[in-house]
């Protein structure tokens, strides 16, 4: 059994996602563990070289977690041979131009999904891939949450029957800044020019979540809205939020089933987690938070009676079984980097290539262009 060192340029690291999903709960984990084994027993050490724009935070962040390579200097990093995979969390905005120069340069590259702002630029990052063979991958998350794969594994079981319908409630009130609390994520994402809105952000999660647990989307309907135009930003200044804060979009898929997903950063929660589905089959029906998921089939199912007259009797959330864990479920962004890293090492199978990340952008667009034209549409196939 032998170890092999795979060198990871890490753009992006002193960001949010950047430092707790990829750097901490990911590599430096899989590091502590001793690195990914591949099927033949054999075993790969990432080797991360820290990028970011500021010298003191990326040292500082370099230091506390043990990694000796850090730079501010991504040109050069590309330029090192012995560095093979590219990974970028950093704004989406700048994403397709550095995947580019990634793959120009010949390395094998992982990203943070959108993996750009237009269908037009994803396309052409994903064309590039192609044509050098490089191994490519996007972030897809949202299907390594404990509570869809408990979906996934009540969809294999037949425990739905038919599938009719999926509703999904996704968000929280992000703090506007003007009073109390500090504000929970990046300005940026408030900001149309600086790559962020809510459509873009969250339709290229559903596009995958939809098209591998539920069923291939072939039509959107999205209203769009700013609800909150004004917030304040890192410094204390107030800015103009143009970006899109809330998405209410409905999606047709391949199967027949219709799924309705709201996705609000404007919304004070009332309901089991920040994420709900509620996915309806004939034969029995789930609602899956982050973690957990609760099922209630056709014949445990009570039989409500409406009459306003009298206040309801029935507790509805009792009404419903836990899915126990019957497996341990690793952070879902290491068991992808794991897979990724086999994939580049050792060749094995790998579905979330950078196509993948065009169908998600590719929705987004399609989810805006909806909102303006105010009209269904229609998704054509990708084809590179
Ligand atoms: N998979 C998920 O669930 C998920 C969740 C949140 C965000 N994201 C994605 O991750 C990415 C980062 O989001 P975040 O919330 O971590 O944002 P963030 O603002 O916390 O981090 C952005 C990072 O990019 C760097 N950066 C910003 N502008 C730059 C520039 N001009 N040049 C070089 N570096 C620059 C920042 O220094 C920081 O390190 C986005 O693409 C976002 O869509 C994914």
């Amino acid at each position: 059994m032998s170890t092999r060192r795979l060198g990871i340029i890490m753009n992006g690291v002193t960001g949010r996602m950047g430092t707790n999903q990829h750097l901490v709960r990911s590599i430096v984990a899989i590091r502590a563990a001793g690195g990914v084994t591949l099927p033949n027993g054999d075993r790969v050490m990432p080797a991360p070289v820290l990028i970011g724009r500021n010298a003191e935070k990326v040292e500082a962040l370099a230091r506390q977690y043990g990694i000796e390579r850090w730079s501010t200097d991504l040109n050069k990093a590309l330029d090192n041979p012995d560095d093979e995979l590219f990974f970028d969390a950093a704004t989406t905005a700048m994403r397709p131009l550095l995947l580019e120069q990634a793959i120009d340069k010949g390395k094998h590259v992982y990203c943070e999904k959108p993996i750009a702002d237009t269908y037009e630029k994803a396309l052409k990052a994903a064309k590039a891939a192609k044509a050098k063979k490089i191994k490519n991958g996007v972030v897809q998350d949202k299907l390594f949450l404990p509570g869809l794969r408990k979906i996934a594994m009540l969809r294999d079981a037949g425990f739905f029957g038919r599938m009719l319908a999926v509703r999904g409630e996704f968000g929280y009130w992000v703090i506007e800044g003007d009073w109390g609390p500090t504000p929970q994520r990046p300005s940026w994402n408030y900001r149309k020019n600086d790559g962020g809105g809510i459509i873009l952000d969250m339709l290229c999660h559903w596009r995958y979540v939809l098209d591998n647990l539920f069923g291939k989307v072939k039509a959107v309907s999205c209203l769009g809205a700013t609800h909150i135009p004004k917030r304040v930003d890192e410094s204390g200044k107030v800015y103009d939020a143009d970006a899109d804060d809330a998405a209410y979009a409905t999606f047709e898929l391949e199967g027949g089933v219709v799924a309705h997903i709201n996705s609000s950063w404007c919304v004070r929660v009332r309901r089991d987690d920040l994420v709900t589905f509620q996915v309806d089959g004939v034969l029995g029906s789930a609602v899956a938070g982050l973690t957990k998921c609760w099922t209630q089939s056709r014949v445990n199912m009570p039989r409500p009676i409406w009459n306003p007259d009298v206040p309801q009797t029935m507790n509805f959330f009792s009404q419903w079984e836990e899915v126990p864990d019957t497996i341990a479920y690793d952070n879902g962004f290491k068991v992808q980097w794991e897979d990724f890293i086999r994939h580049v090492v050792a060749g094995t199978p790998w579905k979330f290539d950078l196509v993948e990340g065009v169908k998600g952008v590719q929705l987004a667009e399609l989810g805006l262009k909806s909102w303006v034209e105010r009209r269904w549409l229609d998704v054509p196939e990708v084809k590179l």
